[in-house]
């Protein structure tokens, strides 16, 4: 089934100057960005976009990451776009991605791992709204 998730290219990525690079991996394995903007996410998006990990240790330092230097934020569709996009990202913690994935090309460590995708279908679609209205997607 045709599906949306969302992305993040996340500060260490941007700061590297890696946008390019990480949607040649996106687009090569055949998922469509649809949606893209370059922002700054204030304290206030990155804590409500993280909300679930708001009692995690890391927590206070993955929000001042995540506002540290801009990021792209995405919606991307294909053919199982959701679980297709965790896989081409590879896991959380980079030592632990598989070859090929964009955290096993790029990331620096597991708080510093370059992309972000949704977890579920149903979190694609609240992610989605949380960054971009209807007529900003175009598929
Ligand atoms: P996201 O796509 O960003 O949600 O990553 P994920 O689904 O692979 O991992 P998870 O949702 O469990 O964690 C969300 C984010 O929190 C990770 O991508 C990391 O940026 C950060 N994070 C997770 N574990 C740690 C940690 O142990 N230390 C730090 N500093 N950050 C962490
Ligand atoms: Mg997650």
């Amino acid at each position: 089934m045709t599906e949306r998730t969302f992305s993040i290219i996340k500060p260490d990525a941007t700061r590297r100057n890696l946008t390019g690079k990480v949607n040649a991996v996106i687009e090569d394995a055949g998922l469509r960005i649809v949606a893209q903007k370059r922002i700054q996410m204030s304290r206030a998006q990155a804590e409500k976009f993280y909300e679930i990990h708001s009692e995690r240790p890391f927590f206070g330092e993955l929000v001042e990451f995540m506002t540290s230097a801009p990021v792209v934020v995405q919606v991307l569709e294909g053919e199982s776009a959701v679980t297709k996009y965790r896989e081409v990202m590879g896991a959380t913690n980079p030592a632990q991605a598989a070859e090929g994935t964009i955290r096993k090309l790029y990331a620096e460590s597991v708080g510093e791992n370059s992309v972000h995708g949704s977890d579920s279908l149903e979190n694609a679609k609240l992610e989605i709204a949380q960054f971009f209205s209807d007529d900003e997607i175009v598929g």
